[in-house]
C-alpha cells in the first residue's frame, strides 16, 4: 500500500452549504497526519489544467481562514464531464498534472454528476474518494448541503408569508432541486406551506385549486382584519400537462446534458388563475368580505417567486458543517487506507461507513408512501388525498437516519 503524502481537494457541481466544512475537515485531518494538502481550483476544469498551473500548499495557516459556516466553496466549481473533453490524451494529462504536484490521491465533493466522474477517474487509474454533496438530496446517502437548503427554503417561505398575508395574495414559491422533490417537500413542510408540489407527483390542478379556494376563503372569513394567503412551495422539476419539464432552452445545456429548469412556478400560477377566473363564487365572496372593487379587485392576486440560487447560498446549517467536517475527514482516512472509488456515508463512533460510488449516485426520489402522512395534516400535494396506512415494526438496535 503506497503511502499518501499529499492530497488534492476538489469541489464540483452546484455549490451549496457545507463544502467549506468538507475542505476544512479533510485538510485538518490530513495536516494532523503530516499529509500535505492543496485545493485544486474550479473543479474538474482545474484538474484537467493542473499540469499548466502552480498551486500553493494549503497549510494550517491558510486553512484557518476558511469559514465553514459560509456556503459556496473556497476551491471554486465548474460543471465539466471529463469524458466529454475532446482531447484523447486527457487522462494522461490529468495524471501528469497530479505527478507534477506530487498529489497521491483526491478528495472530491459533489453530487451524482461529480460522482460519475469519480467512477470514470477510478477506472482510469486515478485514486479518489467521493464526498456526497448536493442540495438536491437525491443520492443514496445523505449529502452535505441538503439540510442547509431545507432550512433556507423554510426560512424564505416563512418570511414571504407575511407579505402574502398583508396583500391577501397567494404565493407560488419555486425552488431548486432538479428532478427530485426532497428539499421542496421538507422545506415546504418545515415552513407550514399549504401545498407542496414535487416532480414525483404529476400535479392535478383542479385538486390544487379546490384546496386553495377552501383554505383561502376559510382564512379570510375567520380573520378579524380580513387577511388571507395561501402558500405553495413548488419544486422546479414539476412537469407540465404534456409531461415536460419547464426549461429555458435558450441557454443550452451543461456538459452533463442538464438544461436549466425554470418556469414551473409561473405555470402553477397561470393554471390556478384560469380555474379562478372561471369560478363565479369569488365576486360574491369578496363582496361579502368587503374587499371587492369592480374591475380592480375581483380576485385575489397570485404571484410566483423563484428563489433560485438563494436556497444554496449564505449560511450553512450547523448540521451540514458537522457532517461536512466528518465526511471530509473520513475521506482522508479512507485514502490513507487505500480504499478508493467509494462514497463516504458517515462516521458512526469508530466506524467510517462507505459504499461504492457507482451505487451512491443512483438517483433517489421522494418515497410516496410517506406523502399521505402529511396529507392527513391538511397539506395538499396536488393529488386527491390518500389515507395513510402505516405498518408497524419494533426497531431493533439503533438507527441513525437523515430522511
Ligand atoms: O444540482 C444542484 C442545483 O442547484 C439544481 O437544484 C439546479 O437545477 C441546478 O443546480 C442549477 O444549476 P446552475 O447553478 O448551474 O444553474
Amino acid at each position: 500500500m503506497a503511502e499518501i503524502k499529499k492530497i488534492g481537494i476538489i469541489t464540483s457541481g452546484g455549490d451549496c452549504g457545507g463544502l467549506n466544512a468538507v475542505i476544512l475537515g479533510a485538510t485538518r485531518v490530513a495536516q494532523f497526519s503530516g499529509i500535505e494538502c492543496c485545493l485544486i481550483p474550479n473543479g474538474y476544469a482545474g484538474l484537467y489544467n493542473l499540469k499548466n498551473i502552480e498551486l500553493d500548499n494549503f497549510d494550517w495557516i491558510r486553512s484557518d481562514k476558511i469559514l465553514s459556516g459560509v456556503a459556496g466553496s473556497e476551491a471554486g466549481h465548474s460543471r465539466v464531464k471529463i469524458s466529454k473533453i475532446k482531447d484523447p490524451n486527457k487522462y494522461n494529462q490529468i495524471k501528469e498534472g497530479l505527478a507534477k504536484h506530487n498529489i497521491d490521491g483526491l478528495v472530491i465533493a459533489g453530487g451524482d454528476d461529480t460522482g460519475s466522474v469519480v467512477v470514470d477517474l477510478i477506472n482510469n487509474g486515478i485514486k479518489c474518494i467521493h464526498v456526497p454533496k448536493t442540495m438536491d438530496l437525491d443520492l443514496q446517502t445523505y449529502s452535505v448541503g441538503g439540510d442547509s437548503t431545507i432550512n433556507r427554503i423554510a426560512t424564505f417561505t416563512r418570511d414571504l408569508r407575511t407579505t402574502g398575508l398583508t396583500h391577501n395574495r397567494a404565493l407560488v414559491i419555486e425552488v431548486f432541486g432538479r428532478y427530485a422533490g426532497h428539499t421542496a417537500f421538507r422545506g415546504g413542510v418545515g415552513a407550514d406551506a399549504d401545498c407542496v408540489l414535487i416532480p414525483e407527483i404529476p400535479v392535478d390542478y383542479e385538486v390544487v385549486y379546490e384546496h386553495f379556494k377552501k383554505t383561502y376563503m376559510t382564512r379570510l372569513k375567520n380573520s378579524d382584519v380580513k387577511g388571507s394567503t395561501y402558500i405553495i412551495v413548488a419544486a422546479e422539476g414539476i412537469k407540465n400537462k404534456e409531461g415536460q419539464y419547464f426549461t429555458d432552452t435558450d441557454r443550452g445545456s451543461d456538459s452533463f446534458g442538464h438544461q436549466r429548469l425554470q418556469g414551473g412556478g409561473s405555470y402553477v400560477r397561470s393554471q390556478l388563475e384560469s380555474y379562478m377566473h372561471k369560478d363565479p363564487d369569488w365576486h360574491a365572496f369578496l363582496q361579502e368580505m368587503g374587499i371587492f372593487i369592480p374591475d380592480i379587485y375581483m380576485y385575489p392576486e397570485i404571484r410566483e417567486i423563484a428563489l433560485g440560487h438563494l436556497v444554496r447560498a449564505g449560511d450553512t446549517s450547523a448540521y451540514d458543517v458537522a457532517f461536512g467536517k466528518q465526511a471530509g475527514a473520513a475521506a482522508v482516512h479512507l485514502l490513507k487506507k487505500d480504499i478508493c472509488g467509494v462514497t463516504v456515508v458517515g462516521v458512526e463512533h469508530d466506524y467510517i461507513t462507505y459504499i461504492p460510488t457507482a451505487e451512491a449516485i443512483i438517483q433517489r426520489f421522494v418515497n410516496l408512501d410517506e406523502i399521505s402522512l402529511y396529507e392527513g395534516m391538511g397539506i395538499c400535494f396536488g393529488r386527491p388525498v390518500e389515507e395513510y396506512q402505516p405498518k408497524f415494526k419494533k426497531q431493533e438496535g439503533m438507527i441513525h437516519r437523515y430522511m
